[in-house]
C-alpha cells in the first residue's frame, strides 16, 4: 500500500450505472472541493453496452459543469453475448432517467479508446495517478495487454469487485463486475502486487437511503435538474435493489461503487486484509470468482488489500457531507 496523495488525480473506469453515478458524483463533489483532479472518465462495457455507459458519463459531467474532462469509450468485450444488468440500473443506466437531463455532449464515434487513454495519461504521468476502477475490468486490461508493465505507471489501482466470504450477487458465486469479464480481472490482479479491493464482503453493507438523498439535496436548489435526479435515480434503485432482495428489506441500494472513493479519502472507515487474489476463470460453476487464501502462512505471493471490514455509519457521514458541497454548488 502507497502513501496517499493529499490532492489525487484521477482516472475513473466505469460502467454507469446507478451506483456508478453517485461515485461520479463523490468524486465531482472532491474535485468541486479542490481536493481531487480528475483526469479522465474512462467508460467500460458492463452494466449497459458502452455505448450507454459513454453518453451516461458525459451527461452527468455535463449536468454538473464538467464537460471539459474527457471520456474514453469502452472497449469491446470478447465473445459477447453476457447478460448486463440493465435490469438493476435501467435500460440506459440512469434509471431510465436519461430524457430527463441536458444531451450528451461527447461523441462516441470520436472519442478515445478508454484503454488508450489510460496508457497514454499514465506513461504521461508515471506513479503519478491513481485508477478508480468500478466497472468490469475489460479496459484496464487492455491497456496492460497493449503496453505490458503500463499498470504498474498508476500510483495505485483501487476497484470494486468481487465476492470472498459472502454470496456472489449474479450468481451465487461471482460478482459482476469480475464475472463480467473474469480474465480481464486476472490480468489486472497479475499487473502488481498491491490492487485495493472493495468486494461485496463491504459493500453489501452500504445501503444509501431516501433519507440520505434528502438530507443531500436538501441546500439544493429542489427545482434543479441535478435535484430531482438524485431523488428519481434514489427511488428507482430502490425499487430493484428491493426486488431482488439486494437490503434485507431495508428501503435502500447499495452504493457498491462508491466505496473505492471511501478508502481514498476515508481509509480510516475500513478494514483490509493483505492476500493473493485469484480469479476462477475456467469454472462451471464458480465462473468470476474470486478467492483468497485465508490459511495462516506467510502471504510472500500476495497481490492485493482486500477491504474486509468498513464501518458504514462514518462512511456515510462523508459521503452525504461531502455531496452536500456538490448540490449547493451546482445550480443546474
Ligand atoms: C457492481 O456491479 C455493478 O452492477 C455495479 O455498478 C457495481 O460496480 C456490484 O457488483
Ligand atoms: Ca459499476
Amino acid at each position: 500500500m502507497t502513501t496517499q496523495l493529499s490532492h489525487p488525480k484521477i482516472i475513473l473506469d466505469t460502467d454507469p450505472g446507478g451506483d456508478d453515478i453517485f461515485a461520479l458524483l463523490w468524486l465531482l463533489g472532491f474535485v468541486k472541493q479542490g481536493l481531487a483532479e480528475l483526469v479522465a472518465v474512462t467508460s467500460a462495457d458492463g452494466n449497459v453496452a458502452a455505448k450507454r455507459t459513454f453518453s451516461c458519463a458525459s451527461q452527468i459531467l455535463n449536468l454538473t459543469g464538467f464537460s471539459h474532462i474527457k471520456v474514453g469509450r469502452g472497449v469491446p468485450v470478447k465473445g459477447q453475448g453476457l447478460e448486463d444488468a440493465a435490469h438493476i440500473h435501467g435500460s440506459d443506466g440512469m434509471g431510465n432517467l436519461s430524457h430527463t437531463l441536458p444531451a450528451a455532449t461527447h461523441t462516441f464515434e470520436e472519442a478515445c479508446y478508454s484503454d488508450e487513454i489510460i496508457i497514454d495519461e499514465l506513461n504521461a504521468d508515471p506513479e503519478g495517478i491513481t485508477i478508480i476502477a468500478i466497472g468490469p475490468l475489460t479496459n484496464l486490461a487492455a491497456a496492460e495487454t497493449k503496453s505490458p508493465g503500463i499498470l504498474k505507471k498508476a500510483k495505485e489501482i483501487v476497484i470494486m469487485g468481487g465476492a470472498f466470504f459472502c454470496p456472489g450477487n449474479v450468481t451465487p458465486h461471482a460478482e459482476f463486475n469480475i464475472w463480467f469479464n473474469p480474465e480481464a480481472a486476472q490480468t489486472v490482479f497479475d499487473s502488481r502486487d498491491d490492487i485495493i479491493v472493495m468486494p461485496l464482503d463491504v459493500t453489501r453493507h452500504l445501503i444509501f437511503t431516501r433519507d440520505m438523498a434528502q438530507a443531500v439535496v436538501s441546500q439544493a436548489n429542489p427545482e434543479s435538474k441535478l435535484a430531482q435526479f438524485l431523488i428519481a435515480l434514489c427511488e428507482f434503485m430502490i425499487g430493484t435493489a428491493l426486488g431482488y432482495r439486494e437490503t434485507t428489506g431495508i428501503p435502500g441500494f447499495l452504493v457498491h461503487d462508491a466505496a473505492t472513493l471511501g478508502y481514498l479519502f476515508y481509509p480510516e472507515t475500513l478494514m483490509l486484509r493483505r492476500a493473493k487474489v485469484r480469479v476462477e476463470t475456467k469454472g462451471e460453476w464458480t465462473q468470476g470468482q474470486t478467492l483468497m487464501d485465508s490459511r495462516l502462512r506467510p502471504k510472500t505471493e500476495a497481490n492485493a488489500w482486500v477491504a474486509l471490514q468498513v464501518d458504514e455509519g462514518k462512511f456515510f457521514t462523508s459521503f452525504v457531507e461531502d455531496l452536500k458541497q456538490l448540490f449547493k454548488a451546482v445550480v443546474a
